[in-house]
């Protein structure tokens, strides 16, 4: 396996017995089930199966975008479960980076706001870092744009500027590539790819690409709610 950066043993991230159920009408779906995951600090781990396998719940479990009903995630020895709204926020902001594959800009903001967002909420404005990444993703050209001025694969090259610029421990993308015609999703990988080695941050990719997975250091593969391989 091809890992450009000289991934660390440290483990990062520990997910234990992760189950979570969601309740249509009167019936009761169990859709993730005891799914036990670790990831180590600056590995590019690839989770892959079929469409409703659970692969964007797991994601948004590991980021506590979502509650597990049991279980437990870990980061960088901290609790997830045992911590406040306000202090996940704190850990959002300052530990993780996000691409989703709808993008997710904020519509309002230009390409350099939006980059600068993690660093300006988090109250460590650095223009500097937002200079850097503007041109690392190749949009100096665009950067008073808007969203709905940019292509898919400008809005997306956005996205994994603003996703890297705080130096997260960890990167979640979900399908990043997924809107993207191939020049453009191959693109957008490789700046993922780049940035992450740059700043040393763990990626953890739910993708349908092959060939991204050919590229990580790990792949998980999903079936009807567990990890299967
Ligand atoms: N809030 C919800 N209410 C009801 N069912 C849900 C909910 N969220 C997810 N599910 C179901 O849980 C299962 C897993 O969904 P999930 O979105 O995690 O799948 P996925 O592997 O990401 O699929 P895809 O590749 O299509 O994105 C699916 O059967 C889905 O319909
Ligand atoms: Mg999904």
């Amino acid at each position: 396996m091809t890992s450009a950066l000289p991934t660390s043993k440290a483990v990062l991230l520990t997910a234990t017995k992760l189950n979570k159920t969601v309740h249509v009408g009167d019936q009761s779906l169990s859709i993730i089930k005891d799914v036990d995951i670790h990831v180590n600090a600056g590995e590019f781990v690839v989770i892959m199966g079929k469409s409703g396998s659970g692969k964007s719940t797991l994601l948004g479990l590991l980021a506590a975008l979502d509650y597990p009903d049991s279980g437990d995630v870990e980061l960088a020895g901290q609790t997830l479960s045992r911590l406040n709204e306000d202090a996940l926020a704190v850990i959002r902001q300052r530990d993780m980076g996000f691409v989703f594959q709808s993008f997710h800009l904020l519509p309002t903001l230009t390409v350099a706001e939006n980059i600068a967002f993690p660093l300006d909420i988090a109250r460590r404005p650095d223009a500097a870092r937002v200079d850097e990444l503007i041109e690392a993703v190749d949009l100096g050209h665009r950067r008073h744009s808007l969203p709905n001025q940019l292509s898919g694969g400008e809005q997306q090259r956005t996205a994994v500027a603003r996703a890297l610029v705080s130096r997260p421990k960890i990167v979640f993308a979900d399908e990043p590539t997924g809107n993207l015609d191939e020049q453009n999703a191959n693109q957008v990988m490789q700046l993922l790819l780049d940035l992450r080695q740059k700043t040393g941050s763990a990626l953890v990719v739910v993708t349908h690409d092959s060939a991204l997975a050919d590229m990580a250091d790990r792949v998980i593969t999903m079936h009807d709610g567990r990890i299967v391989s």
